[in-house]
C-alpha cells in the first residue's frame, strides 16, 4: 500500500556533509520526494515533534541536539514507505545497527544517529501535519 513518512536528518548529517549520501539511498530505492526543507527548529518544535518522549530521561539532551543546528525535514511516499524507510535507517543505536543501513554504516551513537523515521502510518500522519501542514 502506497504510504507517506516523515523523515529528518538530524543536524550531524548536515554537520558532517552526509545529506547527499542518505538522501541518495532513499532516491535509489525508489521512494517519492513529496516535501523537503532545510530548517533549524527551536524546542518547542523538538517538543511537538517527540511528543512521546518528552517525560523521558535521555530527552533533555535529544532536545538540545535536534535544536543545536540545521536539519533537513523531508516526506517520502512509496510502497510500504514507514517500514521501507526504517530499514534503510537501521536500529536506533548506531552501535548496533547493522553494516548497510544508514546508521550501521555512520553511526555510533544511541542519540546521534542521523536519521528519524516514523516508526508507524498514524505516526506518519501526526508527524506531517507538524512539520508540513499543508501538505
Ligand atoms: P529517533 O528515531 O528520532 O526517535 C527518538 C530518538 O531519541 C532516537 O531516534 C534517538 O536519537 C534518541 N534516543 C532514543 N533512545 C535513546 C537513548 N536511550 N539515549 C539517547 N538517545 C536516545
Amino acid at each position: 500500500m502506497t504510504q507517506r513518512t516523515l523523515v529528518l536528518l538530524k543536524p550531524d548529517t548536515v554537520r558532517r556533509g552526509l545529506v547527499g549520501e542518505v538522501l541518495g539511498r532513499f532516491e535509489a530505492k525508489g521512494l517519492t520526494l513529496v516535501a523537503l526543507e532545510l530548517r533549524t527548529i527551536d524546542g518547542a518544535q523538538a517538543d511537538r515533534h517527540y511528543a512521546e518522549h518528552v517525560e523521558r530521561d535521555f530527552y533533555p539532551p535529544l532536545r538540545d541536539f535536534v535544536t543545536s543546528g540545521p536539519l533537513v525535514a523531508l516526506v517520502l511516499e512509496g510502497d510500504e514507505a514507514v517500514e521501507v524507510v526504517r530499514a534503510i535507517n537501521g536500529a536506533t543505536d548506531g552501535r548496533k545497527a547493522a553494516p548497510g543501513t544508514v546508521r550501521g554504516d555512520h553511526s555510533l551513537s544511541n542519540r546521534e544517529n542521523l536519521v528519524h523515521g516514523s516508526d508507524s502510518p498514524e505516526s506518519a500522519e501526526r508527524e506531517i501535519a507538524i512539520w508540513f501542514p499543508g501538505l
